[in-house]
């Protein structure tokens, strides 16, 4: 991810169909700036962080995956997370990547372990999940919401 891809990543931060499943509204350029300033902070910081998702054939940035850490229950997890501009669901490419970025965690980083939080009710995210082979860990309220916690230990 790169500061220039920030026009793009709004476009994806202000889709209505991308924000209801985070129950939020369109995401302002402040707030979209902090966002992107977050997640190169963390590049830097760690050596990983989020990639933008290029579609090769339209040359466009149709969303993001990678990795953040985060602290869960008082651990540090390395979370899998990914998003889609809506134009582009449905075309298996949000699995595509999240699997690309759980064979890097594991073959390149090292990490032991890959958690996902979703809100629960968000099937296409849980499926995507399914899919990069995480299984349901865990039920709980974070922030006053519920959310599920999909993982994957490294083999
Ligand atoms: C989650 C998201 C990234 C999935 O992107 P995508 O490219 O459409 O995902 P894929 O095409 O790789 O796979 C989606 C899977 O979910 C399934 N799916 C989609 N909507 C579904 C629904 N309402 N109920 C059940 N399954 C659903 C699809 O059928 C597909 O599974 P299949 O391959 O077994 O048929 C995309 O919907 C998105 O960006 N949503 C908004 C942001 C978000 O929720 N991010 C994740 C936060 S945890």
């Amino acid at each position: 991810m790169r500061p220039t891809d920030f026009d793009a990543l709004w476009l994806i931060f202000t889709d209505p169909q991308v924000m209801a499943a985070f129950e939020s509204p369109p995401l302002t350029a402040a707030q979209m700036q902090g966002w992107l300033q977050r997640n190169l902070d963390h590049q830097t910081e760690h050596g990983f962080g989020l990639f933008s998702i290029w579609h090769k054939e339209d040359g466009v940035l149709m969303g993001d995956c990678g990795l953040e850490l985060m602290a869960i229950n008082e651990e540090q997890v390395a979370e899998l997370g990914y998003d889609l501009r809506s134009d582009y669901w449905g075309r298996g490419y949000a699995t595509e990547a999240a699997v690309a970025v759980r064979d890097y965690a594991f073959q390149q980083l090292n990490l032991p372990r890959l958690v996902s939080l979703i809100r629960v009710g968000n099937h296409a995210s849980r499926r995507v999940a399914e899919k990069v082979g995480m299984g349901l860990a865990a039920e709980f309220e974070r922030h006053g919401r519920p959310y599920w916690q999909y993982e994957l230990s490294h083999t």
